[in-house]
């Protein structure tokens, strides 16, 4: 049993998804495309011209059909909010129109409901790599200034329509990955190769603006929302005690920690503008920018944690390991998930501290969890997945939560990654596995897509029901 204090009351316990990843129906309902449909082995290749049928997300685990039936399971898991996104491409199919879809605004409402009827609180990202592909090929993505307007546009019909009933919101999932999946975090359409820094910097800044302007409006036409920030955390360790090496990994850290401190303090801090200098980058920013961003600021800040780093200047030291998005320097001390994620749950307690000295907002993981292969069995009768692993995982790192919730930091909640088995963003396989739930569908598309409670459903049920004292 746990040494851990009791989680506080209305924690919000839940899970975390991404519209492209689990709802399929890819041209149902007056959807258009998003960048995802043609993005059928993730960030693995490049993209494709249009839509293939190896892309797994058009299909995902069909959530779009079956929400009621995994929303009653959330339920029984005891969730109290659920983390999903809009797919901004089922509201504004080509993303430059004057008006909204209306089978796409119904869905969400739908939705909704559903969560509404079980008492669950919904977490919603307003953009998560699902950028209207026409925006994409169009206007470059968020390098184009317009993508602001029309992200407006978007956000404005979002808080009109379902402003009432939802008070979480997130405007950017990872915002800081632009900088390294600029087509999947940023719909630049712009290879990687060829994009200049000049152009990348000012798609940063485009999305800033734009997540400043979301806060504006929701003030005004949803004044009980509350407005998060997303951002991929990944701490960035020195290598060794080497003062370099402590500097580097400041450096490297500070590259994420930019848009946190951007969120929370309204204006560019001076380490990042001495980067843009050293890189010839000159931004175009208005006195308007300047004070969208100085005063609409966020109420929290939200993040994902999978995995941290390491950082040397020592070229014969430098071992690349796998990150999230992207890699960095192996740490000799840690084991790794079946595809290289070195795991530290020590680093969530981190993370949390170091969010918290640095911004005093309230922190919310919103994703976290181990991806893994999962095997069905069948116990007492029983179709099930052992997964142990995924307990032992989800259970480290809840107790580090439990650590620096009575190290004095403001935790809103927990919603770990793919709480139903869902569509790898990196990879596109539904072979890594994050869910409490299997969902049978293999990576070559087969299946009954059936869902099957896992050993960690039964677990996290419990920790969710004793506020953590079961961990
Ligand atoms: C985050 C994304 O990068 O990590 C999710 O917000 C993604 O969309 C998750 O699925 C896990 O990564 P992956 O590559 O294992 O799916």
């Amino acid at each position: 049993s746990s040494t851990v204090a009791p989680f506080p009351e209305g924690f919000l316990w839940g899970g975390a998804t991404a519209a492209n990843q689990i709802e399929g129906a890819y041209a149902e309902g007056g959807k258009g495309l998003s960048i995802q449909d043609v993005m059928p082995k993730g960030l693995m290749t490049p993209r494709t011209e249009g839509p293939t049928d190896d892309n797994l997300k058009q299909v995902a685990i069909d959530f779009y059909h079956r929400y009621a039936e995994d929303i009653a399971l959330f339920a029984e898991m005891g969730f109290k909010t659920f983390r999903f996104s809009i797919a901004w491409s089922r509201i504004f199919p080509l993303g430059d129109e004057a008006e909204p879809n209306e089978e796409g605004l119904a869905f969400y409402d739908r939705v909704l409901d559903e969560l509404e009827k079980h008492g669950i609180e919904p977490l919603v990202t307003i953009s998560h790599y699902e950028t209207p592909l026409h925006l994409a090929e169009r206007y470059d993505g968020w390098v184009n200034r317009d993508l602001i307007g029309f992200y407006e546009r978007y956000v404005r019909t979002l808080f009109s329509r379902y402003g009432h009933r939802v008070t979480y919101w997130l405007t950017f999932n990872e915002i800081n990955s632009v900088l390294h999946a600029p087509f999947m975090s940023g719909g630049i359409n712009t290879p990687k190769d060829q994009l200049s820094q000049s152009d990348l910097y000012q798609a940063v800044h485009h999305e800033l603006v734009a997540s400043a302007l979301a806060t504006k409006i929701a003030r005004e036409l949803a004044p009980s929302a509350q407005i998060g920030c997303m951002v991929l955390a990944m701490p960035t360790y020195p290598l060794t005690p080497d003062p370099d090496d402590v500097m580097a990994a400041l450096t490297t850290d500070r590259s994420n920690l930019a848009f946190g401190d951007i969120h929370v303090r309204g204006e560019y801090p001076g380490y990042y503008l001495r980067h843009l200098r050293e890189a010839g980058v000159e931004l175009t920013i208005t006195d308007e920018d300047r004070a969208l961003l100085k005063e609409h600021t966020v109420d929290f800040v939200s993040f994902s944690y999978y995995v941290s780093i390491c950082e040397t200047t020592d070229p014969t030291k430098r071992v690349t390991g796998e990150g999230n998005i992207f890699p960095g320097v192996k740490n000799p001390t840690l084991q790794a998930s079946e595809w290289g994620w070195q795991i530290d749950p020590v680093g969530l307690r981190y993370v949390l501290n170091t969010f918290w000295d640095r911004w005093q907002k309230p922190l919310f993981i919103v994703e976290n969890g181990l991806g893994a292969k999962d095997q069905l069995v069948e116990v007492d009768g029983q179709k099930t997945v052992v997964d142990d692993y995924r307990i032992a995982y989800l259970n480290d790192h809840l107790v580090q939560v439990g650590e620096a919730i009575a190290d004095g930091v403001d935790v809103m909640g927990f919603t770990p990654w793919g709480c139903i088995d869902l569509v790898s963003a990196s990879t596109a396989q539904l072979s890594k596995r994050y869910g409490f739930i299997y969902v049978d569908r293999d990576d070559d598309g087969t299946g009954t897509l059936e869902r099957y409670r896992k050993k960690s459903f039964g677990w996290y049920r419990d920790v969710i029901a004793s506020r953590g004292a079961t961990l």
